[in-house]
């Protein structure tokens, strides 16, 4: 049997599927030819497709870059220059939108939650109420510091109450959690190629409620990052910039896949199957989950660093064994890691990460 590859499993970029990998030896394309603008539409319809909902009101723009890129384009684009943006924070991603508003110049206010909680409704509410001039929010889905899946509903419910509208970073959860793109106060949903959906690292996205752009003008003050500039160019499927073409490559047969293995129902069963597994093993071997199992996204976990080890060291036993695990950001690092079920994992990397978890954990208990 051919020995598997180092399975990895780290919230993107994922261990790809033979299919994937294979997409990247097409042969070279250029991106002022017919056969790419062809690629790049394919690549938009398939994205608003996924999620049925966002067929009709959402337009998908594409931007060579990683999930940041599309984050920040987002924000770049359509975040008020005069009015406050509230962003909802509850870990570093949160916190990095924050920091984006800001580097902008954009004004802005941010209700940062401690990252073990939700993100802080309650407050969202006061400024809301507070103050009328707010009519953004922006907030992350699955917050990959800790694995939390913010709740959607009560947002969404607070942004119709105020007449509010939101940006998303689903950087980490589109194409595997459900976003209600019906709710008519989604207005953009940023995310990347090389989580959930599979492809590789180099093109990300973001969907826009398609009354944005004619509506109004860009709010960007800069070039790359100003989606309008994008969605004008790729109506006929071509890209103001030089786009990652072989990331097209990868994103096409991903978005296939994604479809031919049963959309993104199938895919968030698979990883939940993966993640539950993987904590009940957990549980029994003294590993607790460092948030309540409830709050978790389907594919991303956090663990207690168990007694007796530091993360280096757990991360090094486990890269012997064919595996990489994910640290926890900043102040995390030394009391937790991180397991992520997306990507080529299979049945049988879960048994061996689970036997060499055991090995690890009771070898070093009864020593
Ligand atoms: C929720 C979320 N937002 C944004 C990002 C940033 O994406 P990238 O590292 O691809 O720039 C990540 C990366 O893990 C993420 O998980």
């Amino acid at each position: 049997m051919k020995q598997r590859p180092t399975i990895l499993l780290n919230p993107g970029p994922v261990t790809l599927t033979q299919r994937v990998r294979k997409s990247l030896q097409r042969e070279d394309m250029c991106h002022r030819e017919a056969d790419f603008a062809a690629l790049m539409l394919d690549i938009k319809s398939r994205l608003v497709s996924i999620y049925s909902e966002a067929e009709k009101a959402f337009e998908a723009v594409t931007i060579t870059g990683s999930g940041t890129c599309a984050v920040e384009a987002m924000i770049d684009s359509f975040a008020s220059r005069d009015r406050v943006t509230l962003v909802l924070s509850n870990g570093v991603y949160g916190e990095r939108i924050a920091a984006m508003l800001a580097a902008h110049g954009r004004p802005f206010r941010e209700l940062r939650a401690d990252w073990r909680d939700p993100m802080e409704l309650g407050r969202a509410r006061e400024a809301l109420a507070y103050d009328p001039g707010i009519r953004q929010i922006v907030a992350v889905h699955n917050e990959t510091t800790t694995g939390r899946l913010n709740d959607l509903m009560p947002l969404l419910d607070l942004c119709s109450e105020f007449e509010a509208d939101l940006m998303l970073d689903a950087v980490s959860s589109f194409g595997a959690e459900w976003i209600d793109f019906a709710h008519p106060r989604l207005m953009a949903v940023a995310s990347t190629g090389n989580k959930c959906l599979h492809g590789i690292v180099g093109i990300a996205f973001v969907l826009v409620r398609r009354t944005q752009f004619e509506r109004r003008s860009s709010n960007s003050d800069g070039l790359y990052l100003d989606l309008f500039r994008y969605q004008a160019a790729q109506v006929d499927g071509f890209s103001p910039f030089t786009p990652a073409v072989h990331a097209c490559f990868a994103l096409q047969e991903a978005l296939r896949e994604l479809e031919d293995q049963g959309g993104w129902r199938a895919r968030r069963q698979r990883y939940r199957q993966l993640s539950e597994r993987i904590r009940s093993k957990l549980a029994t071997l003294g590993v607790p989950t460092y948030l309540d199992v409830d709050a978790y996204s389907s594919m991303i976990s956090s663990f207690r660093l168990p007694k007796g080890w530091d993360y280096p060291g757990i991360h090094d036993a486990l890269r012997s064994s064919g595996f990489v695990i994910y640290a926890g950001q900043s102040g995390l690092y030394r009391e937790m890691f991180r397991i992520c079920t997306m990507g080529d994992i299979q049945d049988e990397d879960l048994v061996r990460l689970l036997a060499a978890m055991e090995e690890l954990i009771c070898g070093r208990s009864t020593q």
